[in-house]
């Protein structure tokens, strides 16, 4: 019986382990100097947004939603916020930081350098993601 009681009381306390870690706040993202600063090799024409928009649909929407909002299909069973892109105080990060959380990933937000080696294509996804800025 007193096993029995360690067992539970185990199992309890892993629940409420897990439980605080899912609501747990996340933590800043930190972005390297190195890319804070780093410049857009990329033009923002119709062209890069295009790509951009096509890469969206297929690696991102189905967290992050179509209109960026961090609403996607597959967003309620996710542990963490994608955040939402149309607000200004993600728009206000430079085109560097943005391009070094999508090719690094954190979390669940999955390394976009995995499936998309190529730094143009994530450029482009950068650019595509301008466009949910707020229009003033
Ligand atoms: C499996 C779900 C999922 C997919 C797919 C996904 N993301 Fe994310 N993304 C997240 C989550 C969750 C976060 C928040 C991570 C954190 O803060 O720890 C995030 C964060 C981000 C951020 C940082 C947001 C901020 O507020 O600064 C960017 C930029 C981003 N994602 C871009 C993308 C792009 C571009 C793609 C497609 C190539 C993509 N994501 C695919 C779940 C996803």
């Amino acid at each position: 019986m007193k096993k029995m009681n360690v067992m539970i009381g185990t199992l309890l306390t892993i629940c409420i382990v897990a439980m605080a870690f899912k609501t747990a706040n996340q933590p800043a993202w930190v972005v390297p100097e190195k890319y804070v600063s780093m410049a857009n090799p990329v033009k923002a024409d119709a062209k890069s947004i295009s790509a951009g928009k096509a890469l969206y649909e297929v690696n991102c929407e189905a967290c992050h939603g179509k209109k960026g909002l961090g609403n996607g299909t597959k967003a309620a069973d996710l542990k963490t916020v994608p955040g939402n892109f149309t607000k200004e105080t993600f728009q206000a990060q430079t085109d560097g930081a943005i391009f070094y959380k999508l090719t690094e990933g954190r979390n669940e937000m999955p390394k976009a350098k995995k499936d998309l080696p190529g730094d143009n294509d994530r450029w482009n996804l950068v650019n595509f993601l301008r466009t949910f800025a707020p229009k003033k």
